[in-house]
């Protein structure tokens, strides 16, 4: 019910006017979302292009059948998963935000979008035909979440990433020391048999490092 309510909403972003100077409308944007709910959006300005870069980094895009972005923003992150698939693999994204959904579409127009929450991800991909994903790649602002959340959102990844699969996600440096970015460090521990993190990206805006997991 809620999911078919949402894909009605997703249909009407088509409509999106298109003719603006994006990167800089959608800093201005990013910025002023981030104002207005700063727990959902999470930080104060879109990931820059290393963080995009390592967040891909070694993951085999090249042979996913399928990939799902949870949290893709304004889609930088999805430029760069897209320059690495394959033409015939599935990508899908989850956006909870209607203004940053409606930003993602002006720049993926082509990308299947679900303006829901990550934490419905199981019904999400059944909806979109994908049985098991190969990625999931995150965006999300884990620290600004409650347990429950964190929680539910790890249980639905695991309920559609196939074993073996990889699971990539960011933590501003800021948010390492909070009891939130402690208890998210100690959940991914304790999902993930292999859990790596990449070294500081000091020039993303706040800076931030990747977690990178395999199922
Ligand atoms: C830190 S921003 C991602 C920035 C993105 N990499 C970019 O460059 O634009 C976090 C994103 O996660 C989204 N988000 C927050 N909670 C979510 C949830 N439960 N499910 C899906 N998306 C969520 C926010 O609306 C926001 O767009």
């Amino acid at each position: 019910m809620i999911l078919y309510f949402e894909i009605a909403h997703y249909q009407t972003f088509s409509s999106v006017d298109r003719c603006c100077h994006f990167p800089l409308k959608s800093r201005v944007q990013f910025l002023r979302e981030f104002l207005a709910t700063p727990a959902v959006i999470g930080a104060v300005a879109p990931s820059s292009e290393e963080l995009a870069r390592t967040m891909v980094a070694g993951l085999d895009l090249r042979n996913a059948r399928a990939v799902l972005e949870y949290g893709p923003g304004t889609g930088i992150v999805t430029d760069y998963i897209r320059r690495q698939i394959a033409p015939q693999t599935k990508l899908a994204a989850i956006e909870i935000h209607p203004r940053m959904a409606a930003l993602f579409k002006q720049r993926h127009p082509d990308v299947p979008l679900f303006q829901d929450s990550a934490a419905n991800a199981r019904m999400i991909c059944d909806y979109a035909c994908m049985d098991f994903v190969d990625c999931v790649v995150s965006g999300l602002p884990w620290s600004t979440f409650s347990e429950p959340l964190q929680v539910k959102v790890l249980d639905e990844t695991m309920r559609v990433l196939k074993p073996g699969g990889s699971f990539v996600t960011f933590a501003y440096i800021h948010g390492l020391a909070l009891p939130t970015g402690k208890r998210f460090a100690g959940l991914l521990q304790k999902y993930f048999p292999v859990v790596s993190k990449s070294p500081v990206i000091w020039r993303n805006v706040p800076p931030a490092l990747v977690y990178r997991c395999r199922r």
